[in-house]
């Protein structure tokens, strides 16, 4: 079970503790989201930023690309530690940008926004290394899910039946509880289950894998 926090809701005047907490606490990897203002209408974090991050931990970092030039981003991407890069299935792209993540020597993974037609996702099954599940818009932390979008895991995993999916946004315990059991693989984990809240890292993402077990 991945458990991945999401770095762009960390205190960003104290990214160094922060990752060594959430490291020491029990988290797999970090998810690492990258907005340009166009392909969503946000700005998260900066390449300077992730630069900083793979010195400060060991533990793979995964960017999010939220960005309309994947060819540009994914080069940073690969120069700033970046293990694996999550492309969006929407975006025009995505197949020159998964073959060029690929040249880079990156892992490449499909994320797939809650409207996405799963059916239209079969040209890339065996062509990634997973699939990130979006249960919000992209571009926004701290937004509800959209409704009734957890019933598409069970099609996701039937398609993508040798691939882990990683779910993506308003992830709560409960979510990670239900989502679980019907097949999911891992979690980044937000505002609505660990950035926030008045409990230690350790005791939240313990309790998390323990739901997740
Ligand atoms: C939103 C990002 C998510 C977000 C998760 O576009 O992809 O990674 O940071 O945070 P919460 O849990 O607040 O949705
Ligand atoms: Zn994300």
């Amino acid at each position: 079970m991945n458990l991945s926090p999401s770095l762009m809701c960390a205190d960003p005047g104290h990214f160094a503790e922060e990752i060594a907490f959430l490291e020491a606490a029990g988290a797999d990897s970090f998810h690492i989201d990258i907005m340009d203002g166009e392909f969503v209408s946000n700005f998260a974090l900066s390449w300077a930023e992730v630069s900083k991050f793979s010195s400060m931990t060991t533990l793979p970092l995964e960017a999010h690309l939220m960005v309309r030039n994947l060819s540009v981003h994914i080069g940073f991407a690969a120069s700033s530690g970046v293990k694996l890069v999550y492309l969006h299935a929407e975006h025009p792209d995505v197949l020159r940008g998964l073959q060029r993540a690929r040249v880079l020597g990156l892992k490449a993974g499909l994320a797939v926004n809650p409207e996405t037609d799963v059916d239209t996702l079969r040209p890339f099954v065996d062509m990634v290394d997973a699939i990130l599940m979006m249960r919000v818009r992209p571009g926004f932390a701290g937004q509800s899910a959209v409704s009734d979008v957890d019933e598409r895991l069970p099609l996701l995993c039937s398609l993508f039946s040798n691939t882990p999916i990683i779910v993506d946004g308003a992830v709560t315990p409960d979510t990670v509880a239900s989502m679980k059991r019907k097949g999911a693989s891992g979690f980044v984990l937000g505002t609505s289950s660990l950035f926030g809240k008045n409990e230690p890292y350790r005791k939240i993402i313990h309790n998390l894998r323990t739901l997740a077990s």
